[in-house]
């Protein structure tokens, strides 16, 4: 794909996430981003943390969210998408997350605190576009090998449902998984903070 469309993809997502800040009053429009669920427009426009109520999420879907001027994703997965990240490492290019952008506790084959639960930057990592989520099995398109995961149609990347790339793709790394911690009430999500990084 040229690049010329590439960088149209980048402002298409871009523009979207300068709606989701510019006010509470364009929240609404600005789909795909879910920005109501117990988060206030001024946190995320000042950059802060903001809360999700995982009991909103069902078993294999995926939510979006803004945080930072950037889409996060939260994924609830089920037994099936958990068993499938097992599978699949001997075709990533690095299932360890050696190289890639992670917190410690994060560094493992779920990438995140709980196998449940992904927490991800949903930008590719080879230039900038924002992959679509395809988490069904042998999913049109991408073979009948394809355990579920994330495809990129600018290049052609493919993830697992941990964000970890394909072996030989054009993105060089796994996807970002920003901080995050549960808090101690186990139904609210913190994106944006953990012990490390909180202040207050
Ligand atoms: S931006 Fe090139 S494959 Fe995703």
């Amino acid at each position: 794909m040229a690049s010329e469309e590439v960088d149209r993809n980048r402002r298409r997502f871009l523009t979207g996430a300068t709606t989701v800040v510019g006010g509470a009053g364009l929240v609404a429009l600005a789909v795909p981003f879910v920005s109501s669920m117990g988060t206030s427009a001024r946190a995320q426009a000042a950059g802060a943390p903001i809360e999700v109520d995982i009991s909103l999420i069902q078993e294999g879907q995926r939510l979006t969210f803004e945080w930072r001027g950037q889409p996060v994703w939260v994924v609830r997965r089920s037994q099936r998408m958990i068993d499938s990240l097992e599978q699949i490492e001997g075709r990533l290019a690095d299932p360890e997350s050696q190289q890639s952008t992670q917190p410690e506790y994060a560094r493992n084959r779920y990438r995140s605190r709980e196998p449940e639960f992904l927490v991800m930057i949903g930008i590719c990592t080879h230039l900038g576009c924002s992959p679509s989520y395809r988490p069904q099995e042998g999913a049109a398109g991408l073979g009948a090998d394809w355990l579920g995961g994330f495809f990129c149609a600018c290049h052609g990347s493919s993830y697992d449902l941990a964000g970890r790339v394909y072996a030989d793709q054009p993105a060089p790394l796994n996807m970002e998984i920003p901080p995050h911690m549960f808090a101690e009430d186990g139904q609210t999500l913190v994106i944006g903070e953990d012990e490390e990084t909180q202040t207050g």
